[in-house]
């Protein structure tokens, strides 16, 4: 997610807002600018580092004591120049920055240029200064408020205008922004970070606030132009605990940005009531006279690979094959130009998937990639991409895009079984929609007891099994991963039913199996294989779902996650093992964020 920062005050804004953007720059970013008024909008952006835009302003600073600037993590449109915030309206007057996606910005757009309005982006962003401008009477703070009526979508917005040199105008909705108090000064920061070096006095926007900020005064007013008082608070965190928003680690808060991480990638592609809009994503030529499928990735992305493999065989009759890029590469496969080959990369980057895609797309199939990273090579080599919008994933063990990526493969699914008959199940894009807050119940219910369960029993193992059956399975699989990685325990995950295939071997008193019990189907099946496991004192910890259900003979513990469509389980049954890897981590003192051995982008092969 992208950084903004805003300064309205009597101090020179260029030096204060650098300073502020290079705060944010552990969020990641592809682009960076700002905005300075004196007397007019000078504006200043680059493709690259806030070092890069410091070296536009060596020749002296605009001395203007009003500005905004933003590091950009692409949404809409490539990482460029053009793309880069702020943007401005037709006449170079109002300048934006904004954080969030606007997911009403397509038709937006068409309309606003249907009225003359000449775009210079392919941002989202761009929709806003225009729809100031529109509604601009001379009043700045109205003509904003004006414009977010029309916007449906998640933001944070800055907005200044050369017409109001004394005007910092802040809209919060679904998205941060903390209002930083000075003597006869006022700081805007989306991020805590940006703000710490200057004050420890903040206003938190409420969601649907939006503040007329100026030297002398901060203005609050709600969705209904309402003033209200804002309240001040006191900001104790240190800096590196306002990187993490008080978190301990990047990836406990990761973890927990889950739901908003979904809400992102369902924006503008699930309407209300489950209506699919994928279309401008991937475009119905696209993928009309597919007869197979390739799934292609590496990791947590090959969990997700075969979360969307078993989906795809269930809602369509292609067929379907998912394999490891890195096995992928170097084997005889049966590509041809019916084949839609989808390689799924967190990063866009890695070496094993770009080469497996290459293949793929060399052989002649149609290459779609799922990508968290936009701009990144897989995404720039892709003839489609759709993009999961987790936001920046910085801890190297990847959660918030794991569950993106599944819910992307939803989306894809249903796009796909419409295609090939015509229609889609409802129940699956109904359910999705229901998914960020089951997610934080979640969180509520379950934390603490997978807390306690991780460090008094999982920290002092060595060995320690995952099973599960259909769907669950690649769960499952993502949740031993999760653990080896970054608790360095020892963990292998099964098809329950291969248990008595040898592996039962090594069940012995005590050792620890996490199981999952979410598909209906399976269920009997999983839980006769589970006793099996008990008969030898193994000891098992079960995620279900169904509350009617006695699990007693089967588990000795049971976590219940919220009820939701079967196929939706994964999308919940791997946050408890998200926690229980990372307590677990915790316990045993490892370096969470940075485990030993790996890299957050695998760029080699
Ligand atoms: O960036 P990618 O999704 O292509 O990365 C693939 C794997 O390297 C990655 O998922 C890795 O397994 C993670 N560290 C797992 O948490």
């Amino acid at each position: 997610m992208c950084g903004i920062v805003g300064y309205v005050g009597r101090a020179e804004a260029a030096p204060l807002l650098l300073h502020g953007l290079k705060k944010l720059e552990y969020r990641g970013y592809d682009s960076a600018g700002i905005a300075v008024v004196e007397p007019h909008l000078h504006i200043y952006k680059t493709q690259g580092r806030i070092a890069d835009l410091e070296a536009l302003l060596t020749e002296g600073v605009p001395p203007g004591s009003l500005g905004i600037g933003h590091t950009r993590w692409a949404t809409h449109g490539r990482p460029s120049w053009e793309n880069a915030h702020p943007h401005c309206d037709c006449s170079g007057q109002i300048a934006v920055v904004h954080n969030g996606i606007i997911e009403n910005y397509l038709e937006l757009r068409k309309k606003l240029e249907g009225e003359g309005h000449v775009f210079r982006s392919e941002t989202d962003t761009e929709v806003v200064s225009h729809l100031v401008e529109k509604y601009y009477a001379g009043d700045l703070c109205r003509a904003v408020q004006a414009a977010v009526t029309q916007l449906k979508g998640s933001y944070a917005l800055a907005v200044v205008s050369s017409r109001h040199p004394n005007e910092l105008i802040a809209v919060r909705h679904d998205s941060p922004l903390v209002i930083g108090v000075g003597e006869g000064e006022y700081y805007l920061a989306s991020d805590i970070p940006a703000l710490l070096d200057f004050t420890r006095t903040a206003y938190i926007l409420d969601d649907g606030q939006v503040a007329r900020i100026t030297r002398e005064s901060v203005a609050v007013f709600n969705q209904h132009g309402a003033e209200q008082l804002p309240q001040t608070m006191h900001i104790s965190w240190d800096p590196v605990q306002a990187e993490k928003e008080g978190y301990a680690h990047f990836m406990l808060k990761e973890i927990h940005e889950q739901p908003r991480a979904i809400r992102q990638t369902l924006a503008g592609r699930l309407g209300v009531g489950g209506a699919l809009r994928l279309a401008e994503e991937i475009p119905a030529d696209f993928v009309r006279g597919i007869t197979n499928v390739h799934l292609i990735a590496c990791g947590t992305a090959y969990h997700a690979a075969l979360y969307g493999a078993y989906l795809l065989q269930e809602c369509t009759d292609l067929q379907v094959h998912v394999e490891l890029a890195s096995e992928y590469r170097y084997k005889r496969t049966r590509v041809n130009d019916r084949t839609l080959a989808i390689a799924i990369s967190q990063s866009g980057e890695t070496a094993d998937t770009l080469g497996a895609m290459r293949k793929a797309k060399a052989a002649g199939a149609r290459i779609l990639a799922i990508t968290n990273v936009v701009g990144s090579t897989l995404a720039r080599e892709a003839d489609a991409v759709m993009y999961t919008h987790a936001g920046p994933e910085i801890a190297v063990a990847s959660t918030k895009a794991y569950t993106a990526q599944l819910c992307s493969l939803c989306l894809l699914a249903a796009y796909l079984q419409q295609h090939s008959q015509g229609t889609y199940d409802p129940d699956l894009l109904r359910g999705l929609l229901e998914i960020p807050d089951q997610m934080a119940s979640i969180f509520q219910t379950c934390e603490a007891r997978i807390k306690e369960y991780s460090w008094e029993r999982l920290a002092a193992v060595s060995d320690t099994f995952f099973l599960g059956r259909g769907l669950d399975l690649a769960s499952a699989m993502e949740g031993q991963l999760k653990l080896k990685e970054i608790a360095y325990i020892h963990a292998e995950a099964l098809a329950a039913g291969e248990l008595k295939h040898g592996t039962l071997a090594l069940i012995e008193p005590g050792v620890p199996v996490v199981a999952l019990a979410t598909q209906p189907h399976l269920l009997d099946k999983l839980l006769s294989n589970l006793r099996e496991v008990k008969a030898r004192h193994g000891e098992v910890f079960l995620i279900a779902m169904d509350r009617q259900r006695d699990f007693s003979q089967a588990a000795d513990e049971v976590l219940l996650v919220p009820r939701t469509y079967p196929m939706l389980a994964p999308l919940l049954t791997v946050l408890p093992m998200q926690l229980m890897a990372y307590y677990t981590a915790t316990a045993r003192g490892c370096d969470v964020d940075k485990p030993r051995n790996l890299a957050k982008s695998v760029t080699v092969e």
